[in-house]
């Protein structure tokens, strides 16, 4: 499973891209408002510091807004991926951008037919929010299995990227599950290091050396 962080702040990713395991960003309106920066150039700061997939979002709701919108996101740079909420309009648009060479991120997916269509439609990926569907009593992980299962059946070459990642056990349970892609907020990468025992560990050992030598 490749590791995307999903965050908008320059720092956050430079200094997850530094540990090595960084395959790509993905960002959200939310995220790039975050920021208060001029989109654009941010997403090209972005794509010049990692090798790797960069997520676009487009604020446009219909078509011909998505269409424009889609285009200049990424003429930025190669690495662009837009992201597209699943609507009829984002359908649609996932399907003319497919054909204009323009890879595509259907977004905001909570069901295994949104994803279905999204990957018929020519997505070259799917995002499933996981912890916004655990956010309202159902089972996220379970529809990340669904979702996977069904793609890999009919061999849809639409990655899965599995999003709204809450906590470590999310980043465990996808790559269980199978997911291609998991992108995972800055602070849920620094819990995922962390582990008591390794630190308790490391105590330990310095402390044994310092007794000898
Ligand atoms: O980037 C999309 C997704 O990961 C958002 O997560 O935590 O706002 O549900 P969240």
């Amino acid at each position: 499973m490749r590791i995307f962080i999903d965050s908008a702040n320059i720092d956050e990713i430079r200094e997850i891209h530094s540990l090595g395991f960084l395959d790509g960003v993905t960002t959200n309106p939310t995220l790039v408002a975050r920021e208060g920066r001029d989109y654009h150039q941010l997403i090209s700061e972005i794509c010049n510091l990692v090798e790797g997939p960069v997520s676009a979002e487009v604020i446009a709701m219909d078509y011909q807004g998505m269409m424009r919108e889609a285009r200049l996101l990424a003429a930025i740079h190669p690495n662009v991926v837009v992201k597209i909420p699943l609507t009829e309009d984002g359908l649609r648009a996932i399907s003319s951008l497919r054909k204009e060479g323009i890879n595509t991120n259907a977004t905001l997916i909570f069901s295994c037919n949104q994803a279905i269509l999204a990957a018929r439609a020519g997505a070259s990926y799917v995002s499933p929010f996981i912890g916004r569907v655990d956010d309202i009593s159902y089972d996220g992980v379970a529809l990340l299995k669904d979702l996977i299962e069904i793609l890999d059946q009919y061999l849809l070459d639409t990655e899965v990227i599995a999003a709204s990642i809450r906590h470590p056990m999310h980043v465990t349970a996808a790559a269980l599950a199978g997911s291609h892609i998991c992108t995972v907020p800055y602070a849920v990468i620094k819990q995922m290091i962390k582990h008591p025992l390794t630190d308790a560990g490391i105590e330990r050992f310095m402390n044994d050396w310092k007794r000898v030598f």
